[in-house]
């Protein structure tokens, strides 16, 4: 019994540090509250998916019993796709996929691009903060998206 309880303290450390690992933004309390009631909201912390699918969990989701409104539903949807959404490898994806992945301007899209072919590939997040004309502080609610190879 002592052995169990030992156990299991690490394990509700690490559901509650996800859970707090999502990053803020419009829509994240609907879906704390809507989507935090049956299991920890934290399942979502590793999944990186688009719109459609993102559908289909919260569908799938209702069909369990999850119990919200049409609005709340579609607000949960939109921000998992937002910060949630596919991974982007800033190293490969072309300007007009940094753009809209990203949700940032055709020039910064352009800079980033510019940047890379110029010095190499990015190797980590700080080395986006090099990048002149890109306000990083826009992308870091995206951070968890980018990827590097
Ligand atoms: C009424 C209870 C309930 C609510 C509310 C609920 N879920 Fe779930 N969820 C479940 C159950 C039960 C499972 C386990 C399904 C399984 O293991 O097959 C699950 C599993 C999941 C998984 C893991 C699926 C997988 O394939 O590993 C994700 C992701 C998920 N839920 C997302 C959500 C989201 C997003 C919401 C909010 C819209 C939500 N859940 C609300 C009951 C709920």
């Amino acid at each position: 019994m002592k052995r169990l309880v030992i156990l299991s303290i690490p394990l509700l450390f690490l559901a509650a540090a996800q859970a707090q690992d999502l990053p803020d933004g419009p829509g994240k309390d609907t879906f704390l509250k809507v989507c935090g009631s049956c299991h920890d909201a934290g399942v979502v912390v590793t999944m990186h998916n688009g719109k459609d699918d993102w559908q289909t969990t919260v569908d799938d989701m209702k069909g369990r019993g999850a119990d919200a409104s049409d609005d709340d539903f579609k607000t949960i949807v939109k921000y998992l796709a937002k910060y949630q959404g596919p991974e982007v490898n800033v190293n490969k994806a072309a300007a007009k996929d940094l753009q809209t992945q990203l949700e940032i301007s055709d020039t910064e899209a352009q800079a980033i691009v510019q940047y890379r072919t110029a010095n190499g590939d990015f190797k980590a997040y700080a080395d986006l903060q090099k990048v002149t004309g890109l306000d990083t502080k826009k992308l870091d609610p995206l951070k968890g998206r980018i990827v590097f190879q």
